[in-house]
């Protein structure tokens, strides 16, 4: 769940898995002449797609954060009434459909805990400065499975450095399309308007060390522009449901979930250009 707070008070509400939706509309057009497209491309899409659906667990409980006055949202959740465990039975759920995109996802959350393997990172042109770059990478990552993802690695052939090679630039595409999701969700907004934002360290093709640095620039209300541009089409109308709430304190919490389900819809619509 993300909660944005809006200049005239309210406070726009995201549930995970529009989220996810929002970054699989980026997985499903990235790629073109510079940028290669995501392989194996349905594996990615699926990953991206339930990626985060271990929220699902916490977000039908509906948590209500009191001092907020509406549900809890990341960055502020607790530990124990976030369930990261119910992240575990998700990925065994990818498993039982997808085992490559199960592995991706596994990695992916392992990396959000440390600082996503030092691979791709977002910063907010006049913003703080980001935390100083560490020295993790593939290695770490790959050393980090265990248990049951270690089976998956196996089955996938993915026990030789080149197999994994190509592994990791798609590790590293789902942290880009995330972090393009989050720009929507949490990172690019500031009180309701829209700042510049840099991707820093993307990809350019699977099987080159090539990176780029994305600026993320919005062209109005409703427009972003991303140089260079990694997309298969001019333009990519994009969309995200979300719910338009006004904050409720000092209330029951199950007054705060009525709000919540009550609460107005508003797509969120961006047409994104090069
Ligand atoms: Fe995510």
């Amino acid at each position: 769940m993300f909660a944005r707070e809006l200049a005239d008070g309210t406070v726009l509400m995201i549930e995970q898995e529009d989220h996810t939706d929002l970054a699989a509309q980026f997985a499903a057009h990235w790629g073109n002449d510079r940028f290669s497209r995501p392989e194996p491309y349905r594996s990615m899409l699926f990953g991206t797609i339930y990626h985060d659906s271990g929220h699902r667990e916490m977000e039908a409980d509906l948590p209500i954060d009191v001092e907020r006055g509406v549900p809890y949202a990341i960055g502020r959740t607790p530990p124990g009434v976030r369930k990261n465990e119910a992240d575990i039975v998700n990925a065994h759920w990818i498993r039982g459909r997808d085992p490559y995109a199960s592995l991706v996802v596994s990695m992916h959350h392992a990396g959000l805990r440390k600082r996503r393997y030092d691979t791709v990172r977002g910063k907010t042109i006049g913003g703080p400065d980001p935390e100083p770059w560490g020295n993790l990478g593939m290695d770490d990552a790959f050393n980090d499975l265990s248990g049951w993802l270690l089976e998956v690695r196996d089955e996938l052939d993915l026990g030789d450095r080149g197999a994994q090679e190509a592994f990791w630039h798609n590790y590293k595409l789902l942290q880009v399309f995330d972090l393009l999701s989050l720009y929507f969700c949490r990172d690019g907004s500031e009180r309701g308007a829209q700042r510049e934002v840099v991707l820093e360290h993307v990809p350019v093709r699977a099987g080159s060390d090539e990176t780029v640095d994305l600026h993320l620039v919005p062209t109005g209300p409703n427009g972003l522009r991303i140089t260079p541009y990694p997309l298969d089409v001019p333009t990519l109308p994009v969309a995200m449901m979300t719910r338009v709430m006004s904050p409720v304190l000092d209330k029951p919490e199950a007054v705060t979930k009525e709000a919540y389900y009550q609460a107005r819809r508003q797509p969120l619509t961006c047409e994104i250009s090069g």
